[in-house]
């Protein structure tokens, strides 16, 4: 089917539905076209939690879907592509989560939203990329604190906050990709480009950087900035939104190969497909959703 009538016949069966799309940054520009809304993972939890349409297209990888289910037991998530999973999230269990804390019994919990549901019902909170620093300097009096699943995030976090966390093995596979051998070559290139990265990518990477920010602070940045060239650490999908927002600045990505599969997977036909056989449905078990809220509850009220 033509572009024309797929966004088309996706407009009607939305409101046939009673839908809404939800897409992250890192979406293919396609998708990013037929969004009601585009966000980082802390702000599509707000939106999903706020929505009043009965049905929820998630846009994303599987823990963003799970989040929104968590937090809307009574609305129907669907994700377009239920294989997009985001494996970071995978790299940490939680029966590994358990081990680690009967390592640290009096350590408070904090893990990164790229988590699964049944890994945050382990949790004390949670945290986003853009959120992270703000949730570590709640626990000031705290002596131990484990921090999970990504060790770069962890990192920054903790040279941020000036605590020494409890980090887990986990990373992006995708952050790791932009070397600090890039940031150099395109500074090289664009000598007076602003340098923004993702708190996943690298310490070389982000000690480089002009600013670390979570995508979404990227967009407000890019907005803002008298800066005419903007130099992109983090996965190339965002920079079709950056253009889009600020068509007279020139935004580089850092490195061509910063590119996330699992983003990739969602297309305008799946959505089309998604929408008229309400599938595939992201749903957690009550007793889990239950006890995964909470950690998800604790960050909103913190920020
Ligand atoms: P943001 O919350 O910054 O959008 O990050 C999500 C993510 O998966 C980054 O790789
Ligand atoms: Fe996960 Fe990295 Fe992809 Fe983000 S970019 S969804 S952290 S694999």
């Amino acid at each position: 089917m033509l572009k024309d009538n797929l966004e088309k016949k996706i407009k009607e069966l939305k409101k046939k539905r009673n839908a809404v799309i939800l897409a992250h940054n890192y979406q293919l520009p396609e998708v990013q076209d037929v969004a009601d809304y585009r966000g980082d993972s802390l702000e599509l939890s707000r939106i999903a939690a706020k929505t009043s349409a009965r049905v929820i297209v998630f846009c994303g990888v599987h823990f963003m879907a799970e989040t929104a289910s968590i937090l809307c037991p009574n609305k129907r998530v669907i994700m377009p592509d239920v294989n997009s999973a985001c494996p970071m999230a995978n790299m940490i269990t939680a029966q590994q989560l358990r081990t680690l804390k009967m390592q640290h019994p009096k350590a408070v919990v904090v893990g990164y939203v790229n988590t699964s549901a049944e890994v945050k019902t382990e949790l004390d909170v949670c945290c986003t990329s853009t959120n992270a620093v703000a949730v570590v300097n709640v626990f000031k009096d705290t002596k131990e604190i484990i921090f999970v699943p990504d060790k770069y995030l962890a990192d920054y976090v903790s040279r941020k906050t000036g605590r020494r966390l409890i980090p887990w093995n986990g990373f992006c596979p995708t952050h790791i990709k932009i070397l600090p051998s890039d940031i150099k070559r395109e500074k090289g290139f664009h000598p007076k480009a602003k340098v923004i990265v993702h708190p996943e990518c690298l310490p070389g990477v982000v000690s480089m950087a002009d600013a670390v920010l979570s995508t979404s602070q990227m967009c407000k940045f890019a907005k803002e900035t008298q800066a005419k060239e903007i130099i992109i650490g983090t996965e190339v999908g965002i920079i079709y939104r950056l253009k889009q927002d600020s068509p007279r600045k020139e935004f580089y990505p850092a490195a061509e190969a910063a590119v996330c599969p699992n983003m990739k997977r969602i297309t305008q036909e799946k959505i089309v497909s998604a929408l008229e056989t309400l599938k595939e449905e992201v749903r957690v078990s009550d007793y889990i959703r239950r006890r995964a809220r909470k950690a998800i509850d604790r960050m909103l009220e913190i920020i």
